[in-house]
């Protein structure tokens, strides 16, 4: 490999959240950035930009927004027009902006659980009602069942959340799944959003990521997805994203008041992206390199819980946050337990599964598997 991801690179002490927030012996497995280093390619273009020493307000160029239509093709195989996007700093603004604009004070949203916290988060801060449909393990694989759908959706059901793939968990759902919920949204008039930031961090070989503008011609004018490339080229700290969605109507809602909440994404999001979506560049060698590295670390992660009585996790087709169960520990506090043994986690209660733990294993082998190997000993002490 020539990117070396098993380089270890202290970043305490760097306004890193994740790193700075517990002491210096715990291992911080939690929020979700990787421990890699960007693609040099990308650092250069920021570096050269940085060179020019005046940094003034910005705009996403036509160039650019033609970018994203030509990944969006190339990586997967769907046609969209640049008409269809609207840039955001982030997805969790696109979330927030949802939950605000397109329910009614009176209307109701269906949320997954588990998922990603600012899901329920979004809904709830805008003072919404919302039901929890669950992800349950089927073939060994998180899904969410319609039979359970068709039960919670009531007369002024609006909005359906899904994370595809989904955190936590790692689900690819594949396109008979999608285009069944599609069929659900559209009987029940529901508008479909999907968050797709996991999108190019399948591990599995031979699967691929379905986006809801991939669908079909329905469900694309009554939907829209969030999208964006700060996970899996790691610079969330400079995020961008995008929604896009053909309604003109569901644009107009979210972004009517955009500017009263949410900023404008800064001059370095714009030129990460459009860096990385270069075809061809030394960013597309990182990017292979990074899933096989990934690959290896999920395969260890896997073997390693396996040998463990008390924890168990499904196989994981994407992401690099293994999602654990350690309901078999009884403890109140999972979290706490791993914390006092060395080794932060996400607690389960964040995604309202709280026996269970993430761990982020986007950093290099040495470092997981130090902290496997406090996970196993912490276990063997009850
Ligand atoms: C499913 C999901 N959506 C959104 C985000 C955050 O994205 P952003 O930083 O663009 O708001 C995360 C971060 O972990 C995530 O896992």
């Amino acid at each position: 490999m020539s990117n070396s991801f098993d380089q270890i690179i202290s970043r305490k002490n760097t306004q890193s959240i994740r790193w700075d927030k517990y002491p210096a012996d715990v291992i911080p497995l939690w929020v979700a950035d990787m421990d890699f280093i960007c693609p040099q390619f990308i650092l250069d273009g920021l570096q050269k930009r940085l060179q020019h020493g005046i940094l003034g307000y910005t705009y996403a160029s036509e160039t650019f927004k033609q970018k994203i239509v030509d990944y969006i093709d190339r990586q997967y195989g769907c046609l969209i027009e640049k008409e269809w996007i609207t840039f955001l700093p982030s997805v969790v603004s696109g979330l927030h902006l949802a939950a605000q604009h397109l329910l009614g004070s009176s209307d109701h949203a269906l949320v997954p659980s588990p998922a990603y916290h600012h899901f329920y988060d979004s809904v709830n801060q805008a003072g919404k009602q919302f039901s929890e449909f669950h992800m349950t393990l089927k073939d060994g694989r998180w899904v969410f069942s319609i039979d359970e759908l068709e039960a919670l959706v009531k007369p002024n059901t609006r909005l359906l959340m899904l994370c595809n793939p989904h955190n936590p968990g790692g689900t690819v759902f594949r396109k008979e799944e999608l285009i069944e919920l599609s069929d659900f949204c559209l009987k029940h008039q529901i508008i479909l959003c999907t968050d797709e930031i996991h999108a190019d961090l399948i591990l599995d070989e031979g699967l691929r990521h379905t986006p809801l503008v991939g669908l079909n011609h329905l469900i694309t004018e009554n939907s829209f997805s969030l999208m964006s490339l700060n996970k899996v080229f790691n610079f969330p700290g400079i995020g961008l994203a995008w929604m896009v969605t053909k309604n003109v109507e569901i644009r107009r809602k979210m972004t009517a008041q955009i500017h009263a909440s949410v900023p404008e994404p800064n001059l370095f999001a714009y030129l990460a992206t459009e860096l990385a979506m270069t075809p061809d560049s030394p960013s597309s060698d990182w990017y292979k390199e990074l899933i096989i590295y990934l690959r290896h670390n999920r395969d260890l992660v896997e073997e390693r819980i396996k040998t463990i009585p008390q924890l168990s996790m499904a196989h994981l087709e994407s992401t690099y946050l293994a999602w654990i169960d350690a309901s078999q520990l009884q403890l109140t506090d999972p979290q706490e337990y791993f914390l006092k043994a060395g080794v932060a986690l996400s607690p389960g209660t964040q995604f309202r599964a709280p026996q269970f733990l993430r761990l982020n294993f986007g950093v290099p082998k040495t470092i997981l598997s130090q902290a496997l190997d406090r996970i196993e000993k912490a276990c063997q002490l009850i």
